[in-house]
């Protein structure tokens, strides 16, 4: 069993996270789960004790809100100061279409999926930096991989956040705290349920097996593309030509 056992979710109550969740907990896990629907976070924290895992902390917090992050940072080291581990799970993703005409929704979201991420993840890093121990891991996706006419406003998001992981990546090493960074493909949750659901889905569930894996202190894992032919598909993706890329609608 790993050595690793105290996590911190940020968007506890995603699909993805969720199912991360319910096999951590399998494992012993123990758990403080942040999320900003107060009625969702119980319901996700009662099944997990449901499940049996020993510990479950909700805190509730909007965390597009940087002014809350000292406060949570506060409550984490006061409530749970053995932690090890953080998964930052929030996201969004708003209508591409929209995005590419309004400012104020495009500053939404590159706010909620790079700009509060990465003032997250700098609190935690120099907690983690200090302990000399741990793991940052953050979900990203592989739309950050490369910009798309289709969805390119939250794939700058994601991609700044590859950036910054890449960058702590670098701060962090010598200092024994891994820096996970997550790239799933397309898959069936809450966020894609209105968009035609294509082969590629993946299912929540798989994907949060691979993530687990990639969790546990024995792996040293610092990228993962999951399904793990994302990390070929993006390989791809990447070679092609801009003058023959931009002309593509993908
Ligand atoms: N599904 C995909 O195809 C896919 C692919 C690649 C990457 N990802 C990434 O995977 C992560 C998890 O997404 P998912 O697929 O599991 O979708 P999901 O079930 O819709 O989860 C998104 C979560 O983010 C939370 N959230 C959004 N804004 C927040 C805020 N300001 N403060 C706190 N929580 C907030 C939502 O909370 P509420 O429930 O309260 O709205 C929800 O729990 C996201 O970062 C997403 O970008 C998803």
């Amino acid at each position: 069993m790993s050595a690793m056992q105290k996590i911190v979710v940020l968007g506890a109550t995603s699909e993805i996270a969720q199912q991360v969740q319910r096999v951590l907990a399998r494992q012993g896990w123990e758990f403080l789960l942040v999320a900003r629907s107060t009625a969702r976070l119980s319901a996700v924290a009662a099944d997990l004790r449901s499940r049996g895992a020993k510990q479950v902390i909700e805190y509730t917090a909007d965390l597009a809100d940087i002014s809350r992050h000292t406060q949570l940072m506060a409550f984490v080291q006061e409530r749970f100061p053995d932690f090890d581990c953080v998964l930052l799970a929030y996201g969004t993703m708003q209508d591409p279409e929209q995005c590419r005409h309004s400012v104020e929704l495009s500053l939404r979201e590159w706010d909620t999926n790079f700009v509060s991420a990465a003032a997250l993840l700098t609190l935690f890093a120099d907690v983690l930096e200090q302990k000399g121990a741990g793991c940052i891991a953050a979900i990203t996706s592989v739309a950050g991989d490369r910009g798309r006419s289709s969805n390119y406003v939250y794939g700058a998001a994601k991609g700044a956040l590859n950036i910054f992981l890449q960058g702590l990546r670098g701060r962090l090493y010598g200092s024994h705290v891994r820096v996970l960074t997550i790239k799933p493909g397309p898959v069936t949750t809450p966020m894609t349920a209105g968009l035609r659901q294509e082969k590629m889905f993946a299912a929540p569930a798989a994907v949060a097996r691979d993530i687990c894996r990639a969790l546990d202190s024995s792996s040293r894992k610092e990228i993962l593309y999951t399904p793990f032919y994302w990390r070929y598909v993006m390989a791809i993706l990447k070679l092609i030509p801009e003058r023959i890329f931009k002309r593509l609608t993908i």
